[in-house]
């Protein structure tokens, strides 16, 4: 069985993409799989004609990889691929819309509103600040509005650091997302649908050493803590197991993905992000949930034999 997995592409995660596409081959090849990793270049649909592979698994994270762009493109030339379709990919990549939809359904979400550069611009930076300070009050949490690996995310504790902050989120995308400050522990929980419903996999938790667990903390060895399974009583767990199957569900994910959480004390996860195509490098959140609970390879094995049985 041949499977193409597409990644790169021109995003500031593009290693990140280009590491957890080889980690999703290893895990693939050990199973006997014939294991190929494209670019999404002008080059793709010629390539894909000359390989025909029996499945495709997009593994561009951020950029078209997450917004349903690819995957549109897949099902127009009518090829079979793993994870989320266009429009569930859509939904959760755009965190406000996200947010938005996870909230009517009774999700805590920290309360945001979105800011557009080109508003940003035309308003001027003071009436904007004066606008966010009447309705929040500070920290803020500000970041692009999509996009991925904490790029472009700032915890602003004052008028001065937002500014900068949304210098910083609209160096990443042209939206801003202004989200409320939530004390808690960050949860990571992955997902997966071996064709027989969503099921969540052991919870993740980060620690990261003084600082937030930005681009760096997550890639750079020694700056954040993971503790796979989190250090939660059982029904911790539950609760941060049921809200992400409960998000998965609502934005229409499909095969695996991953639903980043705040666990505030009083035990209420509060829904921060959904990642359509979740990191697979070594240091990544899903491979260390599913090895806290079994075996990385058996996971991303299963995941293939399910999307190759739809
Ligand atoms: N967006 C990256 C790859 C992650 O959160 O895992």
């Amino acid at each position: 069985v041949k499977v193409a997995l597409i990644a790169g592409g021109a995003t500031h995660e593009r290693d990140i993409s280009m590491r957890s596409a080889h980690s999703v081959a290893k895990a693939l090849k050990a199973g006997g799989f014939k294991t190929e990793v494209l670019e999404p270049n002008h080059d793709l649909i010629p390539k894909l004609n000359e390989l025909a592979p029996n499945l495709l698994w997009p593994m561009v994270h951020g950029g078209f990889g997450e917004d349903g762009s690819l995957q549109d493109l897949l099902e127009l030339l009518g090829l079979p691929y793993v994870g989320a379709r266009a429009n569930g990919a859509r939904l959760a990549s755009e965190k406000p819309v996200a947010k938005t939809l996870l909230q009517r359904e009774g999700v805590a979400t920290p309360k945001s509103v979105t800011l557009p550069r080109k508003v940003f611009m035309q308003v001027g930076s003071e009436p904007v600040m004066a606008a966010i300070a009447q309705t929040f009050d500070f920290p803020l949490v500000v970041k692009p509005a999509d996009g991925g690996s904490s790029l472009g995310v700032t915890c602003a504790q004052d008028a001065n650091e937002l500014r900068t902050a949304l210098v910083d989120a609209f160096a990443y995308g042209e939206t801003a997302l202004i989200e409320s400050f939530v004390a808690g522990r960050e949860i990571a929980v992955s997902l997966v649908d071996f064709g027989q419903g969503v099921h969540a996999l052991a919870p993740v938790e980060v620690e990261t050493e003084g600082g937030p667990y930005d681009f760096q903390a997550r890639y750079e060895s020694g700056r954040s803590v993971f503790y796979a399974p989190a250090r939660l009583s059982e029904a911790e767990t539950k609760a941060v197991q049921e809200t992400a199957v409960k998000c998965f569900e609502i934005l229409g994910l499909r095969d695996y993905g991953r639903i980043d959480l705040l666990l505030a004390e009083d035990g209420t996860p509060w829904f921060i992000d959904a990642n359509v195509i979740p990191g697979m490098t070594d240091m990544s959140l899903f491979p260390q949930a599913a090895e806290a609970g079994g075996d990385f390879i058996d996971v991303i094995q299963g995941i293939a034999l399910a999307a190759l049985a739809r």
